[in-house]
């Protein structure tokens, strides 16, 4: 059988996918109805479901099936931790049986203060002690000029970055983001008719000629950053760099959204970019990774002028962030139990990358937190060696999830702490190293 064979099926299975035929998530017909309704044999079918899948296009599951991939690969990237599989490299999370005991204490807290006011509808702009823990919060890892008439709290850091978004920009409008980036940005955009433009990226971050060239080219009218170990590189943005990018922002026509969510994990706290161009720049802290994401706890740090603006979207989409929450969120602020749990999620962090740089050689990043952008061998492409290792129950990112283009890559990222416990960590990463050591070749292209 000729190759193309296989590809033009591959190509009918897409354009069904595409005129919403086969719908997004759905389970695609098996093998040999299919290939009894293509005239062809179910092997054909078998080689066009591969090529799909490698292409990122469907999902297939031993014994189950296969599935058309969703829309979005903010679902691939990050798998939901109720999921079976017995090694979840997948989700950037904080190792939380670390956590749960601090935490039941504050929601137990949390409890005995809630008061009738606390419990009724409140100003949008929530509870102004609330407030000033986000600013604490903040400024004991690098940020200034908070205070509680600029700070705002959000569902988290997905919630301010679509805020953001959303009140800075309109539909067709263009939106800069670094040439790796976390696909939550990048779902924000697809989603609401925002165009993404890339800037180019070294060793130490986001390069500020590049920033110049994309701004005077494509006019965006905002750029994300992650300057702390940046979502997926690794990369921290040294503060000569964060002082060079912020120099370009302050000359041009455009605002900085600072999404500084793993600042608690540098060593020493780094000056925020929001530092040196306050009046250009909005600034997003959140708890979700050093307490629990399912807190919801997000603070942005605003120029003054835009502080009504947000506020009226707060209002019109989700009235408050809820204060029970951040009852319990600036009690262990408040208490400074919160900056324990961080340090302690810092050095777990710190402990488990030396871990995988021991069973994992090729690590080239330099990252000390939670995850690792790793390279992968000229005979893989990212997407073979995700399925490769989920067929041996390792869940890991595909380097294209964090390119806006889609393009193929030769990265995978690995959370090194959504694992619970440290023998099962290393026997996940000894099944990695064995799977970037071999040469299968299980599919003939
Ligand atoms: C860079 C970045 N920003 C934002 C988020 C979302 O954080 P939250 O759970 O606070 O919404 C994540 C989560 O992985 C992230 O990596």
């Amino acid at each position: 059988m000729s190759s193309s064979k296989f590809s033009k099926i591959a190509q009918i299975i897409e354009e069904r996918i595409e005129n919403g035929e086969y719908l997004l998530n759905s389970k695609l017909p098996t093998h040999r109805v299919l290939a009894d309704e293509l005239n062809t044999t179910p092997v054909t079918i078998a080689k066009a479901y591969k090529l799909l899948s490698n292409k990122g296009k469907i999902e297939s599951f031993v014994g189950r099936g296969s599935f058309v991939c969703g829309e979005s690969n903010l679902n691939s990237a990050i798998k939901a931790s109720e999921m079976e599989e017995t090694f979840n490299f997948s989700i950037l999370q904080p190792c939380l049986y670390k956590n749960v005991v601090p935490l039941q204490k504050a929601y137990q807290v949390a409890s005995e203060k809630l008061t009738a006011s606390l419990i009724g509808y409140t100003e949008h702009t929530g509870h102004e002690n609330h407030r000033e823990a986000g600013v604490a919060w903040a400024k004991y890892f690098g940020l200034t000029g908070g205070s509680v008439d600029n700070t705002l709290l959000t569902n988290g850091a997905q919630h301010a970055l679509s805020l953001l978004i959303h009140a800075l920009t309109k539909p067709g409008d263009t939106i800069a983001v670094e040439e790796k980036t976390y696909p939550g940005t990048l779902a924000i955009a697809s989603l609401s008719g925002r165009k993404v433009v890339k800037v180019s990226m070294d060793e130490h971050g986001v390069s500020p000629e590049a920033l110049e060239l994309v701004i005077d080219e494509w006019k965006p009218k905002l750029v994300v950053i992650v300057p702390s170990h940046q979502n997926p590189t690794g990369i921290t943005m040294p503060e000569v760099r964060r002082r060079k990018v912020a120099e370009v922002i302050k000359r041009k026509d455009i605002w900085l959204v600072e999404d500084d969510i793993y600042c608690f994990l540098d060593e020493r706290p780094i000056p925020a970019i929001s530092n040196f161009i306050p009046e250009k720049a909005f600034h997003i802290s959140a708890l979700s990774k050093a307490l629990s994401p399912a807190m919801r706890c997000g603070y942005i740090k605003a120029p003054e002028s835009h502080v009504e603006l947000l506020n009226a979207h707060i209002r019109a989409n989700i009235w408050l962030s809820p204060p029970i929450n951040y009852i319990a969120a600036t009690y262990l602020i408040e208490s400074g139990e919160a900056f324990k749990i961080a340090e302690q999620q810092r050095k777990t962090a710190f402990e488990r990358q030396t871990i995988a740089r021991k069973i994992l050689p090729t690590i080239q990043c330099r990252s000390t937190g939670y995850h690792i952008w790793l390279p992968l061998p000229l005979h893989w492409t990212s997407e073979r060696f995700v399925a490769e290792a989920k067929n041996r129950h390792v869940i890991i990112s595909s380097g294209s999830y964090f390119d806006a283009t889609g393009h193929e890559s030769r990265h995978v990222r690995l959370s090194l702490m959504s694992i619970s416990s440290e023998a099962q960590l290393e026997e996940g990463l000894r099944i990695l190293q064995n799977l970037l050591e071999s040469k299968i070749t299980t599919f003939p292209f």
